[in-house]
């Protein structure tokens, strides 16, 4: 079975996700609406804010203290290049009980040795980049995760609703315009939208219902700040 999976994404009016101040206090106590089992992440946040992280200490290696009574969620992040190695900070702070670290086969044995060494669990899933949706069924087998909310870019999130994989869309829509190049983005890869879909026709070409995915609204909400909150569950994906 696959877990049920909410984006929730803080956007500038014109569908920003950079470039703009965030009051993370506001987008992170909503997270509570989902109960979520789950929270995957990019590896990309990870590694920007690797800077943050102390040094790692001989701690890192002991194993986990297993608490039966904990809800609070895990942590999964697609990871297939073996490039996070700040695992030892992201343990060290309050939000997530468990860790997971989405590989594929062409991660590095040296990686996965460094995972087995802090207790980072693994998942293995695709050959080049993770297979999502191979990842998400061992998430709901192996964990029981049930319900996954995604924190994440335009990469992600766009790999996942092509795919099929995701049931809502949740945005916070801030009174502001960004502006930019939907095409280049401002990491010079179109990732600062909130939906980066593969093989995304240019804004120019023709777009055939076949590339729309069509949402229901479920719930919108005034917040502080002048803060538009839109719910929206997907009606039909691109690759069902
Ligand atoms: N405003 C907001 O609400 C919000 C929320 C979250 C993040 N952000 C911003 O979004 C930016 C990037 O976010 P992000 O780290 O989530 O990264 P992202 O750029 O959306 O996606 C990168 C993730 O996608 C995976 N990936 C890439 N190609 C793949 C493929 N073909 N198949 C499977 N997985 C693939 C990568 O895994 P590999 O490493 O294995 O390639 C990586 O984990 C950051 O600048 C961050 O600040 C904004």
């Amino acid at each position: 079975m696959l877990p049920r999976v909410i984006l929730h994404n803080a956007v500038s009016l014109d569908g920003r996700i950079d470039g703009f101040p965030i009051d993370l206090q506001q987008y992170y106590e909503l997270v509570s609406t989902w109960k979520e089992d789950a929270t995957l992440a990019g590896s990309d946040t990870f590694l920007k804010a690797e800077s943050e992280a102390p040094p790692e200490d001989d701690s890192s290696l002991l194993p986990p203290r297993i608490d039966p009574d904990d809800r609070r969620p895990i942590l999964a992040v697609p990871d297939s290049r073996g490039r996070i190695r700040s695992w030892h900070y992201l343990k060290s702070l309050p939000y997530w009980r468990g860790f997971v670290a989405l590989c594929s086969r062409s991660t590095p044995q040296e990686y996965l040795r460094y995972l087995k060494e802090r207790h980072i669990d693994i998942i293995i899933a695709g050959e080049d980049h993770v297979d999502l949706r191979a990842a998400l069924l061992e998430l709901y087998s192996r964990y029981g995760v049930r319900v996954v909310r995604v924190d994440a870019g335009g990469t992600l999130n766009g790999l996942l609703l092509s795919q099929g994989l995701v049931n809502e869309v949740s945005v916070l829509v801030y009174p502001c315009l960004v502006g930019g190049s939907q095409e280049s983005g401002k990491g010079g890869k179109g990732g600062s939208g909130i939906f980066v879909a593969p093989g995304q026709p240019a804004a120019h070409s023709p777009t055939s219902s076949r590339e729309i995915i069509s949402l229901k609204l479920l719930a919108t909400e005034q917040l502080k700040g002048d803060v538009i909150w839109l719910r929206y569950e997907v009606l039909s994906n691109a690759d069902p």
